[in-house]
C-alpha cells in the first residue's frame, strides 16, 4: 500500500504553479452559465434543495416524494418520481416540451476513421431510438433485462444505449478494446440477453474484428439469446459469420421496425445501466447506476462545468466504453440539447494532426481529453496544432489521471491559445458526475489542480483515522451522497459496502485517492492508492493482470506494480517466477508469448510493457508481496547494474534490506 505522504513529488510542482494561476477573462465571465461565486454556500446551505433545482429541469412523467432518502451506505434520490433516460435526452426536444424545439439540431456529429461521415438530427436521433428500441423489443428484450453493447465509436453505440433506457433496459457497453475473454466474463456477469457488436471498427487504419471476438466470447455464455450486428462498412467489408436464428443485421431489423415505442416510466431509482471497471480484485465491479439522481448530476455538472450554450459543438474524445463516453458522450450533452461530435479512430491517424483537423472541420467549441492524450501531443511537437485553426475552441478539458502542470501549461497554450479556461476534472466510474473541478466562469485555475468540489459535493481529504487535513497530503474522501453516486455493486452488495464505505464509517464515501489540500483549500489528486494502476487513463487492477499472468501454463507466480511513464502516466511491469519446465526456454520468446496473453485475456491496454523474471517474489513474514520494492526495482532503484533478479540471492538481500527500513 503506497501512503499519500511517499507521493510527495508534486509539492514541487505546487510552489512552482502559483506563478501560474490562470483568471478567466472578462468576457467569459459575463457570458458564463455560473459566474457567482456565493452558489458554492448556496449550494451547501441546503444541498437537497439545490440538487432537486436541477431535477426539476429535467421532464418527470410523475413528480418524486422524496428528494434524498440516504440510509449510508444507500441513498434513494428522487424516490417515488418517474421518468425516462430517453425521453430527456431525445424526445423533449423534438416535441417541443420544455420550450426548445431542436427537431433540426445535429444531435450526433460523426466522422469515422477513414473519413465517411454521418450527422443525425435529434430528429433523426428519436426515430432511431424508437425504431431500436422496437427491434429490442421484438426480440424479446424487456424491463429490467441486461443487454451488453460491444461497439466501435459509431452512432449506433449511443442509440443502442438510449432504446435500452427507453425500454427500461439496463445496459452494460464493454470498450470495443477488452478481449472476447473479458467480455465474455461481463456478459455472465451481468447475465446479459442480448449483445449488440459490429462486424468491426477501424483503428489506426486497422479493421478490429470486434463480431468475431464476440463470436469467440459467445461459446460460453449461456445468457445471450440474440445478437445484433452492426455493419460498419464504408470500405471494404470483411466477411463475418452470422449464425442463423441467433445473429441479425442491424439494419435488416430496423427497416421493419416502427418509428414509434412508448417510454417505460422508470422509477428514479431504477437501474439505468452497469459499467464493470477495475478494483483491488481480480474480478471486475459491476458498477450500478440509477436513472434519476445520474441523470441530474450529469445534467448539472455538462452545463456548469463545461458552461454549455446552445450553440456549442461538445467533442470528448472518450470512447463510449469508459464512464467518461456514457456521462459526457451520451446523457449529459444530449439531456443538455447539445450537439456532440463523435470520431471513431486514433489521433495519430492518417497524421498526428487528424484531432486538430477535426476541430477546425466541425468549428469544435468545447474539447475534453485525457492528460496521456495531451502529453503525446507534446511529444509530436507544437507544428501539428500549429497547422490547424483552433480558434473556435472556448473551453478545455481534462480527465482521467492527474495532469502535470507542464502538460497543463501547454494545452492552454499551444490549443487554447491562451484564451481558454481549462477544468481538470476529477471523478470516478463510481461518482458517475464529475465532482471536483472548476466552474470556467468562476475559478482561479491553477496548472495540475482540479481546484474545488462542485457545488452541492461535499469534499475533503481526510487522515487514515478520518479526520480532517485543513492543508497537506491525505486520502480524498465524499463526506455526504450525491445524486449521481453508484448505488451498489451488481450482484455484490458487500464489496460495495466494504470497498467505498467502511474505511471511515459514518457515511463517508473512499473513493481510493491520495490527495492534497493548498492553502487556498485546493485539491490536488496524487493517484491511487490502492492496487489500482491507471495506464493511459485507463484504470486497470495490479489482480486482473496477476490472474491473467498465472492463467499462463509456464508461470508460476506473478507480482504486478506500475511505474512512471512519460505519456502513459503508468506502465505495467510485471514480476513473473517461471514454473520448473520453463526455466529453460529463451527468455525473448516467452516475454513475448507472455505479454500476448494478457492482451487475450484481458485486452491490449493491458499488455505488460516489461516482464522480469524473477527467481523469487519478496514478500513479508505474513506472505504479502512487498510491492513498495517491487516499485523500486521496476523504477529502477533498487537493483546496482550488475546485479540481476535471476540471481537467487538478490531477492533476499534487497528484502533484508527493505524489512530493516520499516
Ligand atoms: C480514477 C477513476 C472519471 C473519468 C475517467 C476515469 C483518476 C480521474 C482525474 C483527475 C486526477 C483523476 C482517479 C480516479 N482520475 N480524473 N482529473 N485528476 N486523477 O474513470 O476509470 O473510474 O477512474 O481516475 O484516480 O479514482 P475511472
Amino acid at each position: 500500500m503506497q501512503t499519500p505522504v511517499q507521493r510527495n513529488a508534486l509539492d514541487i510542482h505546487v510552489l512552482l504553479t502559483e506563478a501560474r494561476k490562470f483568471t478567466p477573462s472578462k468576457q467569459f465571465q459575463a457570458q458564463a452559465n455560473v459566474n457567482d461565486p456565493a452558489i458554492y454556500e448556496k449550494a451547501a446551505g441546503d444541498y437537497e434543495a439545490f440538487w432537486a433545482s436541477w431535477a426539476r429541469q429535467l421532464e418527470w412523467i410523475e413528480p418524486w416524494k422524496q428528494v434524498l432518502e440516504w440510509k449510508a451506505p444507500h441513498a434513494k434520490w428522487f424516490d417515488g418520481g418517474k421518468l425516462n433516460a430517453s425521453v430527456n435526452c431525445v424526445d423533449r426536444h423534438v416535441l417541443g416540451q420544455g420550450g426548445a424545439n431542436l427537431r433540426n439540431k445535429a444531435a450526433i456529429i460523426w466522422e469515422g476513421e477513414p473519413g465517411d461521415t454521418r450527422t443525425l438530427t435529434y430528429w433523426d436521433l428519436y426515430r432511431a431510438v424508437n425504431r431500436f428500441a422496437n427491434v429490442l423489443k421484438k426480440l424479446g428484450v424487456s424491463r429490467g433485462d441486461r443487454i451488453a453493447i460491444y461497439l466501435p465509436m459509431i452512432p449506433e453505440a449511443v442509440i443502442a444505449c438510449l432504446a435500452s433506457a427507453r425500454i427500461g433496459a439496463v445496459h452494460s457497453v464493454v470498450f470495443g478494446g477488452f478481449s472476447s475473454e473479458a467480455l465474455r466474463d461481463r456478459i455472465n456477469d451481468a447475465e446479459a440477453k442480448l449483445l449488440i457488436t459490429a462486424d468491426f471498427g477501424w483503428r489506426r487504419g486497422k479493421q478490429i474484428l470486434l463480431k468475431n471476438a464476440a463470436d469467440e466470447a459467445l461459446c460460453a455464455c449461456p445468457s445471450i439469446q440474440n445478437v445484433v450486428v452492426v455493419q460498419r462498412g464504408g470500405v471494404s467489408t470483411p466477411p463475418c459469420h452470422i449464425q442463423a436464428s441467433r445473429d441479425h443485421w442491424w439494419h435488416r431489423l430496423m427497416e421493419d421496425a416502427s418509428s414509434s415505442c412508448p417510454p417505460e416510466a422508470m422509477n428514479a431509482e431504477d437501474m439505468l445501466y452497469i459499467l464493470y471497471t477495475s478494483g483491488t480484485t481480480g474480478k471486475p465491479k459491476g458498477i450500478v447506476h440509477t436513472t434519476g439522481g445520474y441523470l441530474t448530476g450529469v445534467y448539472a455538472t455538462m452545463k456548469w462545468v463545461f458552461d454549455l450554450k446552445p450553440e456549442d459543438v461538445f467533442w470528448c474524445t472518450a470512447d463510449i466504453g469508459w464512464v467518461t463516453g456514457h456521462s459526457y458522450v451520451v446523457y449529459g450533452p444530449l439531456a443538455n440539447g447539445a450537439s456532440v461530435f463523435i470520431y471513431e479512430g486514433a489521433p495519430d491517424w492518417p497524421e498526428k494532426d487528424r484531432f486538430w483537423k477535426l476541430i477546425e472541420k466541425y468549428g469544435i467549441t468545447i474539447f475534453y481529453t485525457a492528460p496521456t492524450a495531451i502529453r503525446a501531443f507534446m511529444k509530436w511537437g507544437d507544428a501539428w496544432p500549429r497547422k490547424a485553426d483552433l480558434s473556435t475552441l472556448r473551453l478545455l478539458g481534462s480527465v482521467g489521471e492527474p495532469i502535470n502542470p507542464e502538460a497543463w501549461i501547454w494545452y492552454q497554450e499551444k490549443i487554447g491559445g491562451g484564451r481558454c479556461p481549462i477544468v481538470d476534472t476529477w471523478w470516478q466510474t463510481e461518482t458517475g458526475a464529475i465532482m471536483i473541478t472548476p466552474l470556467p466562469g468562476v475559478t482561479v485555475t491553477k496548472p495540475g489542480s482540479a481546484t474545488k468540489a462542485f457545488p452541492g459535493i461535499f469534499a475533503e481529504v481526510l487522515n487514515e483515522l478520518g479526520e480532517r487535513i485543513e492543508s497537506g497530503g491525505g486520502y480524498a474522501a465524499i463526506t455526504r451522497p450525491w445524486p449521481s453516486m453508484l448505488r451498489t455493486l451488481f450482484k455484490d452488495p458487500e464489496r460495495y459496502e466494504k470497498q467505498y464505505w467502511s474505511k471511515w464509517k459514518n457515511g463517508i464515501y473512499f473513493p481510493g485517492d491520495g490527495a492534497k489540500r493548498d492553502e487556498e483549500g485546493y485539491f490536488w489528486f496524487l493517484g491511487r492508492v490502492d492496487d489500482v494502476m491507471n495506464v493511459a487513463g485507463h484504470r486497470i487492477g495490479t489482480m486482473e493482470v496477476e490472474s491473467a499472468l498465472v492463467a499462463h501454463p509456464d508461470v508460476a507466480e506473478a507480482a504486478v506494480v506500475s511505474r512512471k511513464h512519460e505519456i502513459k502516466g503508468e506502465a505495467i511491469v510485471a514480476f513473473v517466477t517461471l514454473r520448473e519446465h520453463a526455466r529453460s526456454k529463451s527468455s525473448r520468446m516467452l516475454v513475448e508469448a507472455i505479454k500476448d496473453h494478457v492482451v487475450k485475456k484481458i485486452g491490449a491496454l493491458a499488455r505488460p510493457e516489461e516482464i522480469l523474471f524473477s527467481a523469487d517474489l519478496p514478500k513479508t513474514r505474513s506472505g504479502k508481496i512487498m510491492r513498495r520494492l517491487l516499485r523500486d526495482i521496476a523504477e529502477g532503484k533498487a537493483l546496482g547494474d550488475t546485479t540481476t533478479l535471476a540471481d537467487p540471492t538478490v531477492v533476499e538481500d534487497l528484502k533484508r534490506r527493505y524489512e530493516e527500513d520499516e
